[in-house]
């Protein structure tokens, strides 16, 4: 019975008719048991969402004004009108969180570790002279919007997912150097399917002559401008035919940082460490801390935490880059200047133990691999 279940379900994904049909068969059989609240998605070819911008039904609003945040509410208008000298326009007060929502094979939806983006925001915010948008609300508004939203969140399996957008910036008139009085934080959600074009094939990455973060600078938070001075880069990195950059620690330039969007990830040569680099200016990656702990405590891995030099990557076995956007996409090789470090895991797939990695956070987000207490919030 097992056998010919698996082997039914090995052909059906193996065809994309019948993988409509074993979805279609499997949320009879649920709702049949009761597990799955039926709702009416929206009709969208889920497997070939890329990682764009695509317009939901609803976004969460709340303003701040004379010290303190509105009730704040949902509305279906996607845009936003401020004046010309609006402090995020002049000089760049605005900052962002990512996170997604998952569809888990009983048909629920999830989503991973808001309190932690929660947190983030709040220190960002703090560094950037903006209002904290209490911690509590934010998850609360997240909770809201993606609710509202059900019918975007793709179904489990699907390779897709419903990416959250929570940003905040400086709404009123500013012209002298000085942060803004009044401020509107925003939560927008859009379905997406993989960061990289390739999925889940190995990319090639150039270490880069451009900083990404200074020293004491902004790197360790997530503000708008860390992410407007990398678009050159990132746009001369693809011209030359990379995917990404590496950046390097702009003091020294010995040591690896991490790429526009996502913390690295290595592996030893023996498959038995997890090394990720420290540094005080690159983002504390949710998805990079929750793999350290997944390393550990689920596979039994050293991890270590550490700087790590450039000098050292040839030595190592795997390389990935983590994220919420990025999931976990493996590297097969990164470019300095004309000289070729080549991965052993090679340029067609995963190394092993980055799939393990990769299987077991992923089963966490989507509900088949039990989660460590805290990590899931319900939604719906
Ligand atoms: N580093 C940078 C610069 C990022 O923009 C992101 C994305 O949020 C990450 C790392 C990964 O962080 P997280 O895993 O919290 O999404
Ligand atoms: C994320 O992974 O959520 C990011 O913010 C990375 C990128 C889209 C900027």
């Amino acid at each position: 019975m097992v056998a010919c279940a698996i082997i039914f379900q090995v052909t059906c994904f193996e065809n994309e008719v019948f993988r409509e049909l074993y979805f279609i068969l499997i949320d009879v059989i649920l709702v049949k048991k009761g597990r799955l609240r039926k709702m009416e998605k929206k009709n969208i070819n889920w497997s070939e969402i890329g990682f764009s911008y695509m317009p939901t039904d609803f976004r969460y609003v709340s303003n701040y004004k004379d010290g303190a945040w509105d009730e704040g509410e949902l509305t279906e208008d996607a845009n936003i009108t401020l004046n010309e000298c609006a402090c995020v326009f002049q000089y760049a007060q605005t900052c962002f969180e990512g996170l997604k929502a998952y569809t888990t094979e009983d048909g629920k939806i999830v989503c991973f570790r808001p309190d932690l983006n929660a947190s983030r925001m709040a220190d960002t915010a703090k560094r950037l002279e903006m209002p904290v948008f209490p911690e509590d609300r934010f998850v609360d508004a997240v909770v809201q919007t993606v609710k509202a939203n059900a019918a975007y969140v793709p179904p489990f399996g699907s390779g897709a997912t419903l990416y959250i957008r929570p940003f905040m910036f400086g709404s009123n008139s500013v012209i002298g150097v000085k942060p803004a009085d009044e401020y509107q934080f925003r939560i927008f959600v859009t379905p997406v399917g993989p960061y990289f074009k390739g999925g889940a094939k190995p990319i090639t990455i150039r270490v880069s002559d451009f900083d990404r973060a200074a020293p004491h600078g902004t790197g360790h938070i997530k503000a708008g401008l860390n992410y407007a001075m990398s678009l050159h880069a990132i746009v001369d990195a693809h011209a030359e035919g990379y995917d990404e950059n590496l950046y390097l620690d702009p003091a020294t330039r010995t040591k690896v940082e991490e790429t526009g969007g996502a913390n690295f990830i290595f592996i030893s040569k023996d498959g038995k460490t997890l090394i990720t680099p420290k540094s005080g200016s690159i983002l504390p990656s949710i998805t990079r801390r929750s793999l350290m702990y997944v390393a550990e405590h689920y596979l039994g891995l050293n991890v270590e935490h550490r700087e790590v030099l450039l000098e050292e990557l040839k030595d190592f076995g795997e390389c990935g880059l983590c994220g919420t956007a990025a999931v976990i996409s493996p590297v097969g090789k990164i470019v300095d200047h004309g000289k070729e470090i080549c991965f052993p895991s090679g340029m067609e797939e995963m190394g092993p133990v980055t799939k393990k990695l990769y299987e077991t956070l992923t089963g966490i987000q989507m509900g088949h691999i039990e989660a460590p207490e805290g990590w899931i919030k319900e939604i719906c």
